[in-house]
């Protein structure tokens, strides 16, 4: 355990150091680019997820949910993807005070439950293509999902304040 945090901390470190951590720290507007991308990634990934999510637990009913997911997964998906690359990126910046500090640990650490919970929803319910309601179970999931990628996307911004 204590040789894994040592090589965490010492990658950090090393990636801080590299010339991506300097280009990242350089001026000419990389880093406000980087992050205006981060954000687009958490609009498309949180704002999608928010209305299926939504949806499963019971609103907007008249609305069929597969079609709506269908929509949304690429989407959803796109918008993670952009947030994992644009989030290393910024991690770059300051790799090594960010791998300590427990706001970015507790948000990764909701980021993977939140992927586990996803993951697990899909396994156990599919997209609802069968036009059933979502059972209690579902709703539950749904309910959890908002809850894990809203404080994961606050914790994100405390890190500026922590
Ligand atoms: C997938 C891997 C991710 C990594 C490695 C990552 C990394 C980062 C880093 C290093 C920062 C800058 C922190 C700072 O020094 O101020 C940041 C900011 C932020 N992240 Fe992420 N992030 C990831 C995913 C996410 C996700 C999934 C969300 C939303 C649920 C999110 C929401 C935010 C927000 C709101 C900010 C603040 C943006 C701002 O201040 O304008 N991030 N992220």
């Amino acid at each position: 355990m204590e040789a894994l945090s040592a090589a965490i901390l010492s990658a950090a470190a090393v990636l801080e150091g590299s010339s991506l951590g300097a280009t990242m720290r350089g001026g000419r507007g990389v880093y406000p680019a980087v992050n205006v991308a981060h954000v687009a990634g958490l609009v498309l990934l949180v704002g999608g997820i928010l209305v299926v999510d939504l949806r499963t637990v019971g609103l907007g009913r008249a609305i069929p949910l597969a079609p709506l997911s269908r929509l949304v997964t690429p989407l959803a998906v796109a918008g993670l993807l952009l947030l994992a690359g644009s989030g290393f990126l910024l991690f770059a910046a300051d790799a090594g005070p960010l791998v300590r500090s427990a706001v970015f640990q507790a948000k990764l650490a909701l980021i993977a439950a939140a992927l586990v919970n996803a993951l697990l929803f899909r396994r156990l319910f599919g997209d609802f293509a069968d036009g059933r309601q979502p059972p209690m179970l579902a709703r539950t999931m749904a309910v959890l999902s908002i809850g894990l990628w809203l404080v994961a996307g606050a914790l994100g911004r405390l890190i500026a304040y922590t």
